[in-house]
């Protein structure tokens, strides 16, 4: 192994942090340069590059096929659930970017304005949001795995001029209706787009609604017809929103996460090169969804915005055919690193646990795999080793921050793994474990994780359009620190170890998703007294949510009744990615006096875990009739 340079690295920018962001700056192309690195009187905890202007599409594509990467492939499109391959090239890219940008023009969208964007793993998506940055838009994208209810919640709060949405999705064994559900979330809405984009898939061809919805295709078909020009790239400052991606909080109200456009390019290109170790024209894949953080960043925007290749893959891990999808991808478009969550790698080793299907391919470009998103754990980790035979590295982020609080630098020569540890904090982020005084706790202690303020470029400046949310939320609990809502401990090394949410999030297949949320949802049923939604512990998936509810009076259905009720209604209301399967009916919910859920040891229980006596608890009695309907599936009559 070669000697590390992140001790080297980190201390160069403890020492000056302005300094290293100004130097990790010059690496982009701005309308004007940035004088100031860094106005801490700006915003809620100070803004970076606050003065310069810029544009995010102009250096994700102009200015590679400027320096001569035009003819480079920019997207590498691989879809086994539809037989499908396409590879668009850096000034393809640009050219499609530019005639969706004009469309968008043509529906009245224009700088600073909020476009939704509903879209399975195609082309198009990536085409779709970096059109909203060339005009100044406001990209918000939402997952397809969200019903119609989640949709229509981020209509209401984002007010799009527009939604750009495909026909449908495709999920193993069945086709998503997406249009429908697009209808359903815009009726339900109050406030109302003026314009919809449809993409109609040759899987299925939406009815397309009378001066609204526009067909995607016959409005590019007209441009290519009159010869539409290039379409320039819009000056914003480098503080304008590039994007809104909502995010679950602990209530069913998801988080508008903003992203600024200056601070974003600058961080993102930068964990390129030292955390990756991606060059221009290596090719790059994050198996993850547009719809996730971990697609905007590292699907779309941080491998263009470095020159290299991206690949939108969709598929699954297995199932699509089988569990060498995988590495059938990483052989045949020469990826040299792969990132995704741990879970893909779970479900890949249930189905092969011999790696069988690895053997037919040559995987010896890929250099290292990535994974986050939710904890890896060391068996997990030590498997994908064992047969990839090139470092597998943890590392920890959330969407607020938009790029790794803690890793492993590649690219800065890697220090030794330590299993179940993401590694070190990266340069930008000091990172502090306090108790619940805000007092740093010792070395193998378990605290709060917190970041001491200003967070680095690229991370959330606010919440959209909810300030005070943002404050209470994030910034109040330690004065002076970002609180990640993380539990974990530092070790001796100064390594970070990450136990889990110290809030009612929790984390599914690597989707994070809220319990609260879910509570909301059943709580609306007619026949729910109370309710309570716990993350339990699954092999595959790592969590998975499952439900308690109490009967109201003189309700005489069934549990099977009662189960199937719930899941359709959370199906219907959050949508299939909140994967609920299973609720059991309760006589009562184990309550503090003060009457407070208490779901933490609710969890123990259904984990099988070590569980002690809350002593605030008002009747232990209830704990125990948990656990026989735990055991059981059966509430006691
Ligand atoms: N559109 C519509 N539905 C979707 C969807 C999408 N984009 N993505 C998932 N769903 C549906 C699934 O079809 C499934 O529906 P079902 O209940 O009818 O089976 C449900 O949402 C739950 O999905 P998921 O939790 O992903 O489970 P799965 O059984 O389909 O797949 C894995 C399990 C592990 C293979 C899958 O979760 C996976 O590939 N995970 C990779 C992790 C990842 O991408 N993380 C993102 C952050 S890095
Ligand atoms: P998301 O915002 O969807 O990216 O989810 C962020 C949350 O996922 C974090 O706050 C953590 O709880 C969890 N998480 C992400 N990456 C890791 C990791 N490498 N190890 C442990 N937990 C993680």
């Amino acid at each position: 192994m070669t000697q590390s340079r992140y001790h080297e690295v980190y201390a160069q920018w403890q020492k000056n942090p302005q300094g290293f962001w100004a130097e990790a700056a010059k690496g982009l192309d701005w309308v004007s340069a940035p004088k100031t690195t860094f106005d801490p009187d700006a915003g809620v905890y100070g803004r970076w590059f606050a003065d310069g202007a810029c544009n995010t599409s102009y250096n994700c594509l102009d200015r590679h096929i400027a320096n001569g990467r035009g003819d480079q492939a920019a997207v590498i499109y691989d879809s086994p659930v539809t037989n499908t391959k396409r590879v668009l090239t850096y000034k393809e890219l640009l050219r499609e970017v530019e005639l969706t940008g004009h469309m968008l023009n043509g529906m009245g969208v224009e700088k600073g304005d909020r476009v939704i964007i509903y879209m399975p793993m195609i082309p198009e998506a990536v085409v779709a949001m970096l059109a909203c940055a060339r005009i100044g838009a406001v990209h918000s994208v939402v997952f397809g795995g969200f019903a119609a209810h989640e949709l229509a919640t981020r209509i209401d709060d984002a007010t799009p001029k527009a939604i750009i949405a495909a026909s449908c999705g495709i999920e193993p064994g069945r086709v998503v209706h997406y249009k429908p559900l697009l209808d359903r979330a815009i009726d339900e809405a109050h406030h109302k787009p003026s314009a919809c984009l449809i993409f109609q898939r040759e899987q299925e061809n939406a009815k397309l609604i009378d001066g609204r919805d526009h067909d995607w295709a016959a409005l590019r078909a007209d441009l290519v017809a009159k010869n539409a020009g290039p379409l320039a790239p819009v000056t914003v400052k480098a503080t304008d929103p590039l994007y809104v991606l909502y995010t679950s909080g602990t209530t069913g109200k998801p988080k508008g996460v903003v992203r600024d456009n200056g601070g974003h390019m600058v961080a993102l290109n930068w964990t390129m090169g030292a955390i990756y170790d991606i060059n221009p024209g290596d090719v790059y894949w994050a198996a993850s969804d547009v719809g996730w953080v971990v697609g905007h960043s590292y699907i779309v925007y941080a491998p263009l915005l470095r020159g290299a290749t991206t690949v939108v893959y969709e598929g699954k891990p297995v199932g699509t055919p089988d569990p060498g999808a995988f590495w059938r991808m990483i052989s045949e478009h020469k990826i040299k690193v792969l990132f995704t969550a741990p879970t893909a790698f779970r479900a890949i080793k249930k189905e092969d646990p011999g790696a069988e299907f690895l053997k037919k391919y040559d995987i010896s470009c890929l250099t290292a795999l990535f994974l986050a998103g939710e904890r890896a754990d060391p068996d997990t980790v030590k498997w994908a080793e064992d047969i990839l035979k090139v470092p597998v590295i943890d590392h920890w982020w959330q969407t607020e921050t938009g790029w790794a609080i803690a890793g492993n630098p590649l690219g800065l020569g890697m220090l030794p793994i330590k299993y179940g540890s993401p590694t070190v904090p990266m340069p930008g982020y000091d990172v502090h474990i306090l108790d619940e005084g805000g007092k740093e706790v010792e070395a193998g202690k378990m605290g709060s994780i917190a970041i001491k303020l200003p967070l680095p470029p690229g991370c959330l400046p606010t919440l959209w359009h909810a300030e005070e949310r943002f404050t209470s939320g994030y910034l109040t609990e330690f004065k002076g620190y970002y609180n990640t809502s993380d539990a974990g401990f530092k070790d001796q090394d100064g390594y970070l170890f990450i136990m889990g949410r110290t809030d009612d999030i929790i984390n599914v297949a690597g989707h994070r998703l809220s319990t609260g949320g879910m509570e909301e949802v059943l709580a609306s049923h007619p026949f729910v007294a109370e309710c309570a939604v716990i993350g339990a512990k699954d092999s595959l998936k790592g969590e998975v949510p499952l439900g308690f509810v109490v009967l109201k009076a003189g309700v005489t259905a069934t549990q099977a009744e009662i189960e199937k009720e719930c899941v359709r209604l959370v199906r219907d209301q959050i949508g299939p990615v909140a994967a609920f399967k299973h609720t059991l009916v309760v006589n009562r919910l184990p309550k503090t006096r003060s009457g407070k859920i208490l779901r933490g040891t609710m969890k123990k229980i259904a984990d099988g875990d070590a569980w002690s006596m809350p002593a605030t608890i008002d009747d232990p009695v209830v704990l125990d009739e948990i656990g026989a309907v735990l055991k059981t599936g059966h509430h006691p009559e």
